[in-house]
């Protein structure tokens, strides 16, 4: 089959492999029909994250066709269409049973940390992702959901991460009705927690980037507020912020950035140029500080093991909630799925820019460099792209 290999920092192409086939009885493989590029996919390609290994195969995000199954799987048949959380989660264990799939303890052997995720590094388990033909799916009974037969493989396509993540992001910080949230980032995983504060019952949403095609695209998706930090300056960021805000500062402040956060050289040289920390903390610094006191901060944003010049005195001194986690995807996607089909949010909308297969190298260019408005890209393995 034809798939995403990783050459390096900075290098993929679209290389032959072999097929993927049955290694366990609970696993399918299925004919991904749609497989979207992540936020977190350029921390892999941009070198960050530890154990990336030559020749492996990205791609968390996506949907496909079942076209062969393991003896004993019961839940799906060759035929259904799916759609894959990206954590891949045993079902059964201490943390599965608490609906924290994305901490399961069985499906990554080469950590305690996380759990497996599909193409994310040995340091995620060394599974292969979905950026291809065919991809494997363990425990296949657990983790896919089926597609609805009225239901387009792009109208579901981000049940797979970023919708749960944004909305599990809006969830950790606590919104319950009324309250103010400022999220930094307007990628498509802030975007999504800016929905997502919305139908948690947020009073006030607004965004920061520095990215004025993007902070344009949030208030045309999103209907939120937004501030260039370029415009203000990082440096009176954070008190512009708090101005906006009765002086005080918000109630909930978001991390939707994660270790390659722009903004602050001391971070940007420590932690991407010298790696003395674990990528950029810039953006959880602002969130500590733009934050009310007492206030709720909930970090979604991607950050690698373990040593980083956050300021957790200002965090203690404050009273601040801090709330941070991989998403648990899989607990998540029958609630959003059922905002999807009655119409309040349409996934589709953030999908920039489509491309077949083969154009992998280019969409992850013009992603990473956010050329040419790009907010999403999808790839399209099989048929028209
Ligand atoms: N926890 C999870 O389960 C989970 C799941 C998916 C993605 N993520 C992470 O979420 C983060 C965002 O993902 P994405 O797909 O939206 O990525 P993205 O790269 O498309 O978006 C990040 C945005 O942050 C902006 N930015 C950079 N520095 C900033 C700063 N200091 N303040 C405000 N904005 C700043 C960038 O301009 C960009 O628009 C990544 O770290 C990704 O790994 C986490
Ligand atoms: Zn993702
Ligand atoms: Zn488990």
């Amino acid at each position: 089959m034809r798939a995403l290999s990783y050459e390096g920092p900075y290098k993929v192409k679209v290389a032959r492999k072999p097929d993927p086939g049955i290694e366990h009885p609970n696993d399918i493989i299925l004919k991904v029909t749609r497989a979207a590029i992540c936020g977190s996919d350029l921390h892999l390609l941009h070198g960050y994250v530890p154990d990336t290994r030559v020749g492996c195969t990205f791609g968390h995000e996506f949907t496909g066709v079942v076209e062969e199954t393991g003896s004993s799987v019961t839940t799906l048949r060759k035929g259904d269409r799916v759609v894959v959380p990206f954590n891949i989660s045993c079902g059964s264990c201490f943390y599965c049973q608490r609906g924290l799939s994305g901490n399961c303890e069985n499906t990554n052997p080469n950590s305690d940390i996380a759990s497996g995720v599909f193409g994310y590094s040995h340091s995620t388990g060394g599974y292969e992702g979905g950026q291809a033909e065919y991809v494997r799916v363990p425990f296949a009974d657990v983790g896919p959901m089926k597609i609805p037969d009225d239901m387009h493989e792009e109208e579901v396509l981000f049940l797979s991460d970023i919708f749960p993540t944004g909305y599990q992001a809006a969830e950790m910080g606590e919104i319950k009705g009324g309250e103010t949230v400022v999220i930094f980032g307007a990628g498509p995983v802030g975007l999504f927690t800016a929905k997502s504060a919305w139908l948690l019952g947020a009073g006030r949403v607004l965004v920061v980037d520095h990215l004025d095609y993007r902070l344009d695209f949030a208030r045309r998706f999103a209907g939120v507020e937004t501030v260039n930090f370029k415009d203000v300056g990082a440096k009176n960021i954070v008190l512009h912020l708090k101005e906006m805000f009765s002086g005080r500062g918000p109630d909930v402040c978001v991390d939707a950035v994660g270790m390659e956060a722009e903004g602050s050289k001391m971070h940007s040289a420590l932690g991407l140029h010298m790696n003395m920390e674990a990528g950029a903390a810039t953006a959880i610094a602002w969130c500590i500080d733009t934050v009310r006191k007492g206030g709720n901060v909930s970090i979604i944003g991607v950050y690698g093991p373990p040593w980083n010049l956050v300021p957790v005195g200002n965090a203690m001194n404050k009273g601040l909630t801090l709330r941070m986690n991989q998403c648990n995807v899989r607990r998540y996607m029958p609630h959003l799925l059922k905002h999807i089909r009655e119409g309040r949010v349409d996934a589709r909308k953030v999908i920039s820019h489509r491309f077949p297969l083969e154009k992998a190298p280019k969409a992850y260019e013009i992603f990473s460099d956010k050329s040419d408005g790009c907010i999403k890209c999808v790839l399209v393995p099989h048929g028209e792209a």
